[in-house]
Order: structure tokens, then C-alpha cells, then sequence
């Protein structure tokens, strides 16, 4: 937790920024995985997080713009909760470290709002994802859960958006917090990356790892041989030698920062031609993304960029041919890398992406584009200075993918198709660091990069 100071300044922002009605907040409650005496482990909503700071289940903050009051509402503690789930200061003082020093039962949620309804003041709410909070705004508006869902306040919404989207100072400190464990994590996961060795193992050890020293993952860890499946969360394999190993992972930190890296290693640090190759591409879209970031330029051109790197970089081996531009314009990169080239992260490590990722990653000015590969790119907006994202291009492939194209002759005049059937077994490589915008360019998040050609991976792996 930050001191109070900073939670007040950002609700004061927040409440010059909202014209006018009352903002509620709502935090998130337990959820169970089958019954309710065996939740997940409680992960609060992230802005309220942000705004409140406080991280327990079933709280909800209000902020009534016209009348200058807020207030938190939440339930003290009952005996029985003290017996199985220990003490906590009272929830005024509780309140009191944040800075609020009006506390309502929770119950009274209903008649602060409903009282808004009936005097038609603005209610003014985010998207909610957790069906318990669509629920509960769903009893009081009497309305149902898609009415709720379509009706969140896009005023709220940006306003959130806009101050989240810009990392303070002591953000980026928690932010190189999580850096400085996922790091970690990825270079234990390399030296463990020998033949014989089960990926569930490394997993675990990895993940082990985020939740010695934070609260735990950012998010569930891919690591596979089979990296052309992007999201990869399933560790049954054994590491066979000549195949690579794509580890993508991150910690939350103990003040839910989020770190996302991406490295792909060959089993035992042994890389042969066709491996080295790929690899190389990739890192030269990598190098050139972080070296082109910068204030100014959208990040779309710079994942355009990326495409083009990726698309010259397989021609030269033979794999597509024709024209660079007329392929970026029709999407041939997208084959090798269906996905975007980043995203924003923060307290979410897709940051924000509950309160919608095409109001978080693009505007007025930058659209989101529709074609397959350009479609995914979930951050694509002008970049600013304070901007944390990911850049982590790839290249797959997947045969059913490839199959497909090849079927319906998509791009057909592009690809070799007949070359491709060589790599049918090759999976992917992803190379994926984290940025923070500067007032020049950009610098990593933490300040250490994870070994990125293949002679230090390689090295990091035997050594
Ligand atoms: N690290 C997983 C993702 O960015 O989607
Ligand atoms: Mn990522």
C-alpha cells in the first residue's frame, strides 16, 4: 500500500475529472472454485485498488461529485470471521489509512444508490466482469445483467483510463519490483531447460518463485515445447533434445505490479541453424521496436514495423517472397505472428483490459484496424511519456493455420507453402521485454535484461 496522500490526490483528480452524478466503485468479493469454503485467492479489482487501496473482499467506494462526500462501505469484522480468518483493525481505520473517514455498512450501498436513482442523479460505474458485482448492480438498478453491462459509464471509464494509463513514479518502482522477479523466474526456468526435465516442473519452480517473494503470477504461466500454440498452458511434456522451449511469465508484485517477459530457449543451449535463424528475426523486430518507442509515434507503425522486419526476415530464408509493402497490406505477416506486438501493464498485466481494451489501446485518432494479425494488436494508440507496455514479437508455426491458408490460397502469391512443411514441427519464438516510455524514447522497466541472443541464452543454460 502507498501512503494516504497518493490515494486522496488520485481521487481528487479523478473527482475534477467526472463532471458530475456519483461514482461508485465496486470492490471485488471471494470467489469459489466450487463451494464457498474453498475460494481462489482473493484478488481485488484493480482500480480499486488503485483508488482505495484497500485489498480485502466485499468493500465499495462512493464518491458523490456535487455533494464533496465519499465514503467506504463495507462490514466490520464478525467473531466468526476473526476465528477462521484472523483479526484486522476495524475497518474505520482501515478507511483512515486511505483517507476516507466516512464508513457505511455495506447494505447501505443499495440506499445511497437507490437514492441517486430516485433523484435521477448520474450513477456512474465501471464494466463489471465478476458476475457477483453484475449481480449486486443488477438488484439495485432493478435492470438485467447485460443492461448492466452495456450500461457503465464511459465517462468514468476514460477518466480512469487516462490517469491509470500514465505511470507515476512510485508505480514504476513497484512496476521494476515485478521486473526484478519475473527476471528471475526466466533465468531459473533457462537453467532448468535440460533434456529429460518435465515443463511441469519448471513451471511450477517458476511460479513457485513469483509467490515466495509477491503475491504471485500475473498471470498463468505458458511454457512449452509447443510455442506455436501462443496462450500454452498445458506442462505435460518432458524437454526432448533438439526442440525449443517457449517460457512466457511474470510476477505480481506484494503491491500488484505486474512484470510479462517472454524467452524462448533451446533445449540443453543448443541452438541448431534453422532455430538460430527464426530466433534471430525475432530479436532483430525486438531491437528495432524498443529502439523505434517513443513519444509521438503510434504503437501501431510500430508493430507495422515489426511485421516488416518479420516478413523481409522469412524472405530471406525462403520462405515468403513478393513485395514488402504489398504484403504488410495484406497481412501476410499474420501467418508467422497472428498477435500484437504489446499491450499496456500496470496493476493488470493487460492493463485495464476489464474496462475494454479498445478504449485502452486506441482513440479518435488511432483506430483499431480489422484484418487478421493488425485486429489483435491490443495497444496501437500515439505513445506518451509514463506508458508501460510489452514488446514481444513472434514467430510461429502452426500447421493448421498454415494448412488453412494454403486451402483457401490466402496470400497464396506470398508463401511458399511447399518450404513451410519443414517447420511443422518447429513451434515458436516469442522474445518479449518491458518498456516505459521516456521523454526521448524508452527504457526497460528493469533495468537488467534477461539473456536475449542465443550465445547467452545458450550460455545461461550450461553455465
Ligand atoms: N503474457 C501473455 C500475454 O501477453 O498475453
Ligand atoms: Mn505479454
Amino acid at each position: 500500500m502507498f501512503n494516504k496522500e497518493i490515494y486522496i490526490k488520485r481521487r481528487e483528480v479523478l473527482k475534477k475529472s467526472v463532471k458530475s452524478g456519483i461514482v461508485l466503485l465496486l470492490g471485488n468479493g471471494e470467489a469459489a472454485m466450487n463451494y464457498a469454503g474453498n475460494d481462489y485467492i482473493f484478488r481485488q479489482d484493480s482500480s480499486f485498488i488503485y483508488y482505495v487501496g484497500l485489498d480485502t473482499p466485499d468493500l465499495a467506494y462512493i464518491l458523490d461529485i456535487e455533494q464533496n462526500k465519499e465514503y467506504l462501505l463495507g462490514d466490520e469484522l464478525t467473531i466468526d470471521d476473526v476465528i477462521w480468518m484472523g483479526n484486522l483493525p476495524s475497518l474505520k481505520e482501515r478507511a483512515a489509512e486511505v483517507g476516507i473517514d466516512n464508513v457505511r455498512p455495506f447494505t447501505e450501498l443499495t440506499t445511497i444508490i437507490g437514492n441517486g436513482l430516485k433523484s435521477n442523479r448520474i450513477i456512474h460505474y465501471l464494466n463489471p466482469h465478476r458476475y457477483r458485482n453484475q449481480l449486486i448492480l443488477s438488484e439495485i438498478f432493478g435492470e438485467k445483467a447485460y443492461a448492466i453491462i452495456s450500461g457503465f459509464s464511459l465517462e468514468l471509464t476514460q477518466a480512469i483510463i487516462r490517469m491509470r494509463l500514465i505511470k507515476s513514479t512510485e508505480e514504476l518502482a513497484e512496476l521494476e519490483d515485478a521486473g526484478k522477479t519475473g527476471y528471475a523466474m526466466h533465468i531459473v526456468a533457462m537453467k532448468m531447460c535440460r533434456q529429460g526435465v518435465s515443463e511441469r516442473e519448471i513451471a511450477g519452480t517458476i511460479e513457485g518463485l513469483a509467490i515466495s517473494v509477491g503475491n504471485r503470477v500475473s498471470f498463468p504461466t505458458i511454457l512449452s515445447m509447443n510455442g506455436q500454440t501462443l496462450h500454452n498452458h498445458n506442462h505435460s511434456g518432458i524437454l526432448k533434445p533438439r526442440r525449443l522451449m517457449l517460457c512466457d511469465a511474470g510476477a505480481e508484485n506484494l503491491n500488484y505490479y505486474a512484470s510479462d517477459f517472454t524467452r524462448t530457449t533451446a533445449v540443453d543451449g543448443e541452438y541448431n541453424e534453422r532455430q538460430k535463424n527464426i530466433h534471430n528475426i525475432v530479436l532483430h523486430a525486438l531491437n528495432d521496436s524498443i529502439a523505434m518507442a517513443k513519444p509521438g509515434i503510434t504503437y501501431k507503425s510500430v508493430h507495422r514495423n515489426a511485421y516488416r522486419i518479420i516478413f523481409e526476415g522469412l524472405r530471406d530464408l525462403g520462405l515468403v517472397k513478393g513485395d514488402t509493402e504489398a504484403a504488410l497490406e495484406a497481412g501476410v505477416p499474420a501467418l508467422f505472428m497472428p498477435h500484437g506486438l504489446g499491450h499496456a501493464m500496470g496493476l493488470d498485466v493487460h492493463d485495464m483490459e476489464n474496462l475494454g481494451e479498445t478504449l485502452v489501446g486506441y482513440d479518435e485518432e488511432t483506430k483499431r484496424d480489422t484484418l487478421f494479425g493488425y485486429r489483435s494488436l491490443r495497444f496501437g494508440k500515439r505513445l506518451e511519456p509514463g506508458h508501460v507496455l510489452t514488446v514481444e514479437p513472434g514467430i510461429y508455426f502452426i500447421p493448421q493455420l498454415i494448412e488453412k491458408w494454403k486451402a483457401e490460397k490466402i496470400n497464396a502469391d506470398f508463401i511458399r507453402f511447399e518450404k513451410l512443411k519443414d517447420f511443422y514441427d518447429f513451434g515458436g519464438i516469442r522474445l518479449e521485454d518491458d518498456i516505459v516510455i521516456t521523454s526521448q524514447g524508452c527504457r526497460p522497466v528493469y533495468e537488467k535484461r534477461l539473456p536475449v541472443t542465443v550465445e547467452e541464452i545458450a550460455e545461461e543454460v550450461q553455465s
